[in-house]
């Protein structure tokens, strides 16, 4: 790793290493991201330029909107130069292994924030790397994204312990993150998925364990309206996801009758909110007149991406998970 000048201190101070699961931050660094990202949402002035010198590195296998967009805005935020790299445009490419990838790129950034393929790989590259790993979305996780969507939740609700969201779709990526959520902030999550389409059964059980201490709860169904049924908030994602188009036409076939449209959302509590990770598909998992309509926080969802991300890379970067370093 690079030295820089001050104010940011060695990657090795901070107490998470890396993030590559939701689970690694525990109950308590949730809460203390939470808190620090609504500090950084009220008042962005003292995290200005609190990691100027610092360069982001961002390997993006799979393409990005929100996850690109808002971690290169947190970073500038923060003083860091993004820079974004593609699997094209490095030796990667043309096959440097992931193990000599992350020697390399350690030798110039202060982290990477990396969205691939397989779980295993990001592993790898975190193994070789000596700076902070961050996943960006892989195909089992996307951790970054349920820390926005717990932040939106408390935002809403004003409390996450207690309250009742429904997932409805396809038990990957974004399900296995908000399972983690869950656990850790106390909730009870109830996903309905397709029969084939359930959580990954490893992610399921930590999960349930974990929130054995919390009060967090997961229900499994393949029944939407009883997912729904009383819950606070409704969140679905696409139906196929980065890098499995090949079962498109299946899955729509498949995921037909789990749509999130008016009469689902019925069965909801009357205040009950939408939630999306975006990108969306109108008239496949969602109907326009939900996500368009005003029960839906998908807006507040996105832009919570971009502070969420500014307090992580704090957090990681300067190893000061409380800001307590902060003017
Ligand atoms: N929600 C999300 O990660 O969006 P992008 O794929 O646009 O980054
Ligand atoms: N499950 C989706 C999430 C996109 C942000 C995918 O992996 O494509």
């Amino acid at each position: 790793m690079p030295s820089l000048t001050a104010p940011v201190p060695p990657a090795s101070a901070a107490p998470l290493r890396s993030f590559l699961t939701l689970d690694q931050l525990g109950p308590h660094g949730l809460r203390a991201l939470l808190d620090l990202t609504a500090r950084l949402k009220r008042d962005p002035e003292p995290f200005r330029n609190s990691l100027a010198g610092g360069r982001l590195g961002m390997l993006f296998d799979k393409p990005s909107t929100r996850t690109r967009v808002s971690f290169e805005s947190a970073a500038w935020t923060l003083g860091m130069l993004p820079i974004v790299l593609r699997p094209d445009e490095l030796q990667i490419g043309r096959g440097e292994t992931i193990s000599d990838t992350g020697h390399t790129l350690s030798l110039y950034l202060n982290a990477i924030a990396v969205r691939t393929f397989s779980q295993a790989s990001l592993e790898e590259l975190a193994a070789a790397s000596s700076i902070p790993v961050i996943n960006a979305l892989t195909n089992e996780h996307h951790p970054c994204q349920a820390v926005a969507d717990v932040m939106t939740l408390e935002e809403t609700f004003g409390t996450l312990a207690g309250i009742s969201v429904a997932f409805i779709g396809d038990g990957d990526n974004v399900c296995h993150s908000l399972m983690q959520a869950a656990a850790l902030a106390g909730f009870e999550l109830r996903v309905a998925t397709p029969p084939g389409y359930e959580p990954d059964p490893g992610i399921t059980a930590a999960a349930r364990e974990a929130g054995r201490a919390t009060g967090g709860t997961i229900l499994l169904t393949n029944d939407p309206v009883e997912a729904v049924s009383g819950v606070q908030a409704v969140y679905t994602d696409v139906w196929t996801s980065m890098g499995k188009e090949a079962e498109q036409a299946t899955r729509k076939a498949t995921f037909a009758g789990f749509t999130v449209d008016a009469p689902l959302m019925r069965h909801a509590s009357t205040r009950a909110i939408f939630l999306h990770c975006l990108p969306a598909h109108r008239g496949e998992e969602v109907a326009a007149e939900v996500i368009d309509g005003p029960a839906s926080r998908v807006w507040p969802q996105a832009e919570n991406r971009m502070h969420t991300e500014a307090a992580l890379l704090y957090t990681i970067v300067a190893g000061d998970p409380g800001g307590e370093r902060l003017p």
